[in-house]
């Protein structure tokens, strides 16, 4: 059984990752530092499962502890990063928390990768590369437009820093680049629990529903898309984790056409604000209370993939619909809420 390390794996992608991993057979050690996930998260994974993955409370920022845990775990195939911090408005007010926290430990980690000879790395990237796209749907060949915040920026470098190690070493690297991910497991054993007031559309909305809040404000209704709000892809986690698998077994089995690829991970279908509330509403049975309000700085107006080279190349496609994401979304919410 291959064993594979996966960073920030009790974080809402990473969780549902370590599940489909465990469940096409691999052994799952996770580092996390808890900075924005609980202890808790092993046993909805546990349950799920039936594995208990290995766990080290770690911060990756600390190098020497890196390295210490590298020397005790000397069988590790591959690794999948997903610890990083995430808030766009947060690293505009601290960009270099930002690049300590989402570059050092990156370099750190494939430090340890020559140094043990780990040569297989999935990478969390994000369709933020591609800024605001000159055509839709957005493929691989689009050109990465200069970041609009320091979190942006770090994805961008961080493939960098990659695509330039993979050039000197035996490193083969997948980045998978993320449209918006939502929903959360159907067991509802585990899901998105953002710290304080969310900042992403599907939270706030549960969240509201749940009356923890009292309004969504919608962020603009006169942008040129066919119903003036914003148009992104909104794509299942547990199909999202899927694709996490399926980058594995390509590096694994050396399948690789380069020794860096990057994949576009969405559904290939733009939703907008307003359709997102309407389907919510719809197949939750819930009425919402919402408010059109000013445009956010900072967001682009429509993304979303073109997902045929995932599809052909990778072989793995999105399943699950919109409708089925925002309800398991909601039943996720409900449980933690305990309504
Ligand atoms: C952003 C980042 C993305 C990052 C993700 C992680 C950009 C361009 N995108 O995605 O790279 O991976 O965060 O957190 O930097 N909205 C509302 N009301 C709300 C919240 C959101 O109307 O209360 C709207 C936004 O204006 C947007 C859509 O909902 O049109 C989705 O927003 P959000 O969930 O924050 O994700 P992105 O901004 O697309």
């Amino acid at each position: 059984m291959s064993k594979i390390l996966v960073t920030g794996g009790l974080g809402y992608i990473g969780s549902h990752t370590v599940v489909e991993l465990q469940n096409a057979g691999f052994e799952v050690v996770i580092i996390d530092n808890l900075s924005n996930s609980s202890m808790e998260v092993i046993d909805g994974i546990t349950t799920i499962s039936k594995q208990k993955p290995l766990f080290e409370k770690l911060d990756l920022r600390n190098k020497i502890e890196v390295s210490t845990f590298f020397q005790k775990y000397q069988d590790i195939e591959g690794i999948i990063h997903f610890a990083a911090s995430k808030a766009v408005g947060e690293s505009v007010d601290n960009p270099l928390l930002y690049y300590e926290n989402n570059l050092n430990t990156l370099i750190y980690l494939l430090q340890e990768c020559n140094k043990n000879e780990i040569n297989n790395f999935i990478f969390s990237s994000s369709c933020t590369v591609y800024g605001e796209p000159d055509s839709l749907p957005i493929n691989e060949t689009a050109p990465v437009k200069k970041a609009t915040s320091p979190y942006g920026n770090t994805k961008q470098i961080s493939e960098e820093i990659i695509f330039d190690t993979c050039s000197v070493s035996n490193l083969k690297s997948i980045a998978l680049r993320y449209f918006n991910p939502i929903g959360a497991h159907e067991s509802t054993e585990i899901g998105e629990l953002p710290l304080g007031v969310p900042q992403n559309l599907v939270p706030f909305i549960t969240q509201t529903a749940a009356g923890l809040r009292e309004q969504l404000s919608i962020f603009g209704n006169d942008y040129p898309t066919p119903d003036g709000s914003c148009v992104r892809d909104y794509i299942h986690v547990v199909d999202l984790a899927k694709a996490h698998v399926v980058a594995l077994q390509r590096l694994l089995g050396n399948k690789g056409v380069t020794n860096f690829e990057f994949f576009n991970i969405g559904t290939g279908t733009g939703s907008s604000v307003l359709e997102v509330v309407n389907s919510f509403e719809k197949v939750t049975q819930q009425k919402l209370n919402y408010k059109i309000v000013d445009r956010r700085a900072g967001d682009v107006i429509s993304v979303y993939a073109d997902t045929k080279k995932a599809n052909e190349e990778l072989g793995w496609k999105s399943e699950k619909s919109i409708e089925e994401s925002l309800l398991s979304s909601w039943n996720w919410e409900k449980k933690v809420r305990g309504l």
